[in-house]
């Protein structure tokens, strides 16, 4: 687990709205993630979900209206208590009622008086009826609110607990979890960036069920795309047949083959400031493909006639400009460096990222592992391991200031 994911405390502020329910599997995810918890209910908050359910998932007692300015003897008084515990506060559901009450800095609720007190960054989640959501008074609530330093998650689009389709919906559960690390991420020196990764196999189809391919599952592509999202960039993910993972805030251009890969790409060079290309980008496609299923042969024998797909890096590698960033993988089985510093100076990289695929489990495809070398335009390689995000965070490291870390690149 990256360092600064570790030991994170959350405060977990629920109000009154009907996707309060989807909040025990919040929850679970959050201890799932690590974090030590707490949690704070409203009145409102107690019809939708049960705190009990609250407190037996949490494993610890959770606080509700009542315990504000309690004259019970032996507590810390808990608003400030509360307030001053967390790394991040979560208000989710945010109701158009507490984004309102927020707004006006009302300190009347137990969860108000947290929000006053805390100095610990705050996402509030909105999630409610989409007239409710765009009505011009919830707009300027929330304005006011990110006008006052909040974070404010907008919710997704979709069919809505009241019947309506629309604006309103909470996140799933994963991108909830992905925008309370990427508030905490201690770097943000990818903001005002736009980055785009490649990531996963490409296809290269025979005929209409048979295809030519290679086990790249797409992790390390999309680790390197989630982890500069944490770091604030602007970041899309051209990505072959991949199975499913939460890409929330991420722009997805799903493709199949490596020639639809390549206009991708190439399309979008221009405007980002740094690419990486992490895609195991499949080298030869058939000729043409057979409009029928390919039979079996008489002679045991079948014959395919392949041509040579575009080099996607190394087109963009001629068309960028010294200002952009290009970083390229290498996966080799032998003559590793002399083979990636080839590569890294035929295509006219910054960086190649030397995946050794011959050094089995915990590495290369498919693992949620990896070894890698970083190897610069000036030859300076650098090793790292570990899980594929760690890894991710690290070449990000190294690209985004190689001067301030000692012994790299210097
Ligand atoms: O996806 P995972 O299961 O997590 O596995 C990760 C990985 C092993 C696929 C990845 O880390 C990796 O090493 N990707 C590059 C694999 C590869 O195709 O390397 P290459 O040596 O063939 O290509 C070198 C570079 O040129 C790569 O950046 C590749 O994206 C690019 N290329 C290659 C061929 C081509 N036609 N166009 C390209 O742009």
């Amino acid at each position: 687990m990256l360092q600064w994911k570790k030991n994170r405390k959350i405060l977990l502020a629920i109000t009154g709205g009907i996707s309060a329910y989807k909040t025990p599997e919040i929850v679970r995810a959050m201890i799932r993630s690590g974090w030590e918890l707490e949690i704070v209910l409203t009145e409102e908050a107690e019809r939708f979900v049960s705190p009990m359910v609250l407190s037996t998932l949490a494993g610890k007692r959770i606080w509700k209206q009542a315990d504000y300015l309690s004259d019970e003897s032996g507590w810390r008084i808990p608003h400030i208590a509360l307030a001053e515990w967390p790394d991040a506060v979560m208000v989710i559901p945010a109701s158009a009622e507490s984004i309102s009450r927020a707004a006006r800095g009302e300190a009347g609720t137990l969860i108000g008086g947290i929000l006053l007190a805390t100095r610990a960054p705050v996402l509030f989640f909105p999630a409610m009826n989409v007239n409710m959501y765009e009505h011009p008074a919830t707009i300027q609530n929330i304005k006011t609110l990110s006008s006052l330093g909040y974070h404010l998650i907008e919710p997704h689009t979709g069919y809505l607990a009241c019947g309506y389709e629309g604006k309103g919906r909470l996140p799933e559960t994963d991108a909830v979890i992905h925008e309370v690390w990427r508030t905490l991420c201690p770097d943000r020196d990818l903001e005002g960036k736009r980055v785009l990764v490649t990531a996963g196999p490409t296809w290269e189809f025979l005929d209409p069920v048979r295809f030519l391919s290679n086990p790249s599952s797409g992790k390390m592509g999309y680790q390197m795309a989630r982890t500069a999202w944490y770091r604030k960039g602007s970041v899309t993910l051209v990505h072959g047949p991949v199975e499913n993972r939460c890409t929330h805030g991420i722009v997805t251009v799903p493709v199949v083959s490596a020639l639809e890969m390549y206009h991708e790409v190439i399309r979008r060079t221009e405007e980002n400031d740094l690419i990486v290309k992490a895609a195991a980008v499949g080298d030869f496609r058939s000729s043409e493909i057979a409009p029928q299923k390919i039979k079996r042969t008489e002679d045991n024998v079948l014959n395919l006639s392949l041509v040579q797909n575009p080099d996607i890096a190394l087109e963009v590698g001629k068309k960028k400009r010294e200002d952009q960033i290009l970083v390229g993988f290498a996966a080799e089985s032998r003559d590793l460096v002399e083979n990636a510093r080839k590569k890294l100076a035929r295509k006219n990289m910054n960086y190649i990222i030397l995946n050794d695929i011959s050094a089995g489990e915990g590495s290369g495809f498919q693992s949620d592992d990896n070894k890698v070398t970083v190897i610069s335009r000036t030859g300076d390689m650098v090793s790292l391991s570990g899980t594929k995000e760690e890894v991710a965070y690290r070449i990000w490291d190294i690209i985004l200031s190689p001067k301030e870390r000692p012994g790299i690149f210097e």
